[in-house]
């Protein structure tokens, strides 16, 4: 990060954060709209919030105040599941998940034992989480461990906020993807040591999902996370009939798919997982009982005909629920996209989910189900400066649909439903700016 000039810097539009979970009802609560808004930025990090008149007086002469009225000022999107590795190979037309793993997923991820292409290939995938205003993501590698750590030495050169971590798979997958107990769990702690806590990165142990992990892999992935309780858990759960069919025939004593994880010591708060689509009452009350999280991905559940998750039986279970794209089975990295397809999947189910909670999930939603809602995920004060600009014009559609939406609810989601990455004006980390599509308009007050 370059020093900046001045250590305070203030950004005026219409701004959109929430301070809690604003509930199911159209009227919301816990959320902050402030039409025409000032965000105060002091070192990277968020020193105000507020409506401009209230806040413009405040400043010191000569604060740079960047013009960005008639657009929205948000906290980047959270993004709580995506493959790196599989960027290449989105939009892989296959047969459902098991299928759609062998054909592609797996051939893609073998490149990853050369460093050279991961490191170029993590570089590509960071520059369209910028370029999609996803600024904090919860990323699977490959089975390889330098996959990680070309990973992680990119977002570090960023200042990036990132989650990651080598895949375990010790079975049930090409030879050339294998690794062992002993190696993977080795492999794992060295990259713990090396990486987690370092800049803002954190650590995944990630075994890819039950199918792809012996008993002596679970147990020693459950043993690192008992030795490294700060440190983030990560796998796949429930997403396909065949796949939940599989698991019972491979741990025929579980109670359910979730109790083999459950069993292994690996169902704890950090731990998230994606999916969670064909899961019973039971599973979902073990799971909001121990602070886990579901990563719902709506758009590779509906690519892969996995299912529809279930919205209103996770929240009445008190489940932690954040959104992921999960490219490459998801077929979008904008959480635009993302959120409007998750809408839809509710719909199918009969659950409404307002404009007001789909933004939430995408923001302060995901910070709480990775537990980092005290630094990321909202414009309360002290948290990082991470956030988006949207353009609310970025297709003649929709600056046309705008001037039709009268409440700042009807805008949102509109703007959600007609919204890609073409939306993002701006994207800033730690309040520098990594990309950008508006003129600039800083002027001094
Ligand atoms: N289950 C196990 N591996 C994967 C994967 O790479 N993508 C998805 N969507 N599901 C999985
Ligand atoms: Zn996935």
């Amino acid at each position: 990060m370059t020093a900046s000039p001045h250590p305070l810097r203030a950004y005026r539009g219409s701004l959109l954060h929430f301070l809690g979970d604003p509930g199911d009802g159209d009227a919301a609560t816990d959320v902050q709209f402030i039409d025409d808004g000032l965000l105060v930025v002091e070192r990277g990090l968020v020193k105000a919030a507020d409506s401009a008149h209230a806040l413009l007086p405040t400043l010191p002469a000569g604060t740079p105040v960047v013009d960005y009225r008639g657009r929205l000022l948000m906290p980047g999107f959270i993004d709580t599941h995506i493959h790196y590795p599989q960027t290449d190979m989105i939009a892989a037309y296959a047969a459902q998940l098991l299928d759609w793993l062998d054909d592609h997923a797996f051939p893609a991820e073998r490149r990853f034992a050369d460093a050279a292409h991961a490191a170029e290939a993590a570089s590509f995938f960071l520059d369209e989480l910028m370029r999609n205003g996803t600024t904090t993501a919860l990323v699977f590698g490959t089975v390889h461990a330098a996959s990680v750590d070309a990973f992680f030495a990119q977002a570090e050169t960023r200042n990036l906020r990132m989650i990651a971590g080598k895949v375990l798979m010790d079975r049930n997958c090409p030879e050339y993807l294998r690794d062992t107990p002993n190696g993977g769990a080795r492999d794992s702690a060295a990259l713990i040591d090396k990486w987690d806590g370092r800049g803002r990165l954190h650590y995944a142990i990630t075994p890819r999902f039950a199918v792809t992990s012996s008993e002596a892999q679970l147990a020693a992935a459950g043993r690192l996370a008992a030795t490294h309780p700060g440190v983030f858990i990560h796998s796949h759960l429930a997403e396909n009939q065949n796949e939940v069919k599989w698991v019972r025939e491979l741990f025929p004593r579980a109670r359910s798919y979730l109790d083999v994880y459950e069993s292994f010591g690996l169902l704890r708060e950090r731990a998230v997982y994606a999916h969670c689509l064909h899961l019973d009452d039971e599973d979902r009350g073990r799971m909001a009982h121990s602070g886990a999280a579901a990563a719902v991905c709506a758009t590779s559940n509906l690519f892969l005909g996995s299912g529809l998750f279930d919205f209103a039986t996770a929240r009445q279970a008190g489940m932690r629920t954040g959104l992921g794209t999960d490219v490459g089975g998801g077929t979008s990295f904008s959480m635009l996209r993302t959120m409007a397809e998750t809408y839809k999947v509710a719909q199918m189910r009969g659950h409404r989910l307002t404009p007001w909670r789909v933004f939430y999930l995408a923001t302060l939603g995901g910070a709480k189900a990775l537990g980092l809602d005290d630094r990321i995920g909202s414009f309360a004060p002290g948290r990082e400066a991470d956030f988006v600009v949207l353009r609310m014009d970025s297709t003649p559609l929709i600056a046309r649909r705008m001037k039709t939406a009268r409440t700042p609810a009807e805008k949102l989601f509109a703007l959600m439903m007609l919204g890609d990455d073409r939306e993002i004006g701006a994207t800033y980390i730690l309040g520098e700016r990594v990309w950008n599509t508006l003129p600039s308009a800083a002027q001094s007050i």
